[in-house]
């Protein structure tokens, strides 16, 4: 099994180079974003919770998306490996995350971060704010979902760092030259 986290702040291209990596390498995607979108969506009693937190640009807690995770992996059974995207967000979250895998026998095996600048991260925000109308989209909120990866999410990557997991990947560029750098790294750690 090959299982590799996909981290990077919003707009970093998460989304987008996991579509990639899935035809490429058959993995399956799990994105807490989606996960939770979803749940908003069909108006559970945990997407109700959620959308406080998301229309407000803050992360949801640990304990709903860790269990969201967890429920996840045990659906998934016998597959050759997962994109986390999204996920883990806060320090705890990676914790559980590790302890998860431990138990499957399946550790992470890397963690690409993606790299890019805060202004083009905005504006690609925006930009989709226009076009697809995702909610979260506009000046204010994603000003506080930038701050919650600063106070929050930026240290898991020093913490996967620690563990000597950790690959850093321009995120500017085309779409076809960052996978590019992508697939490198995953080819290399297969
Ligand atoms: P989530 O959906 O995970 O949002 P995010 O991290 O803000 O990430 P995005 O989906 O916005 O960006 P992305 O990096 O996937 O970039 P994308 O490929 O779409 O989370 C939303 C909310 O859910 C959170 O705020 C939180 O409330 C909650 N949540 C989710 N997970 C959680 C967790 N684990 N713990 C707690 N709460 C959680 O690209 C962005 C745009 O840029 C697109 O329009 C794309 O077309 C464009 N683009 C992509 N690549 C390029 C490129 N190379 N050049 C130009 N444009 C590009």
């Amino acid at each position: 099994m090959f299982n590799l986290v996909l981290f990077g702040p919003p707009g970093s291209g998460k989304g987008t180079q996991s579509a990639n990596i899935i035809e490429k390498y058959q993995l399956v995607q799990l994105s807490t974003g989606d996960i939770l979108r979803s749940e908003v969506k069909n108006e559970t009693p945990l997407g109700l919770e959620a959308k406080k937190f998301m229309d407000q640009g803050m992360l949801v807690p640990d304990e709903v998306v860790i269990g969201m995770i967890s429920s996840k992996l045990d659906e998934n059974p016998d597959v050759k490996g997962f994109i986390f995207d999204g996920f883990p967000r806060t320090v705890a979250q990676a914790e559980a995350l590790d302890n998860l895998l431990e138990f499957k026998k399946n550790p992470i095996n890397v963690v690409i971060s993606l790299l890019v600048a805060e202004e083009e991260l905005k504006k690609r925000l925006v930009h989709r704010g226009e076009v697809s109308g995702r909610s979260d989209d506009n000046e204010e909120i994603i000003m506080n979902r930038i701050k919650e990866y600063h106070a929050k999410t930026s240290p898991v990557a020093d913490y996967y760092q620690s563990k000597n997991k950790l690959v850093e990947v321009h995120g500017e560029g085309t779409v076809d030259e960052i996978f590019a750098a992508i697939a490198t790294t995953i080819d290399s750690n297969l």
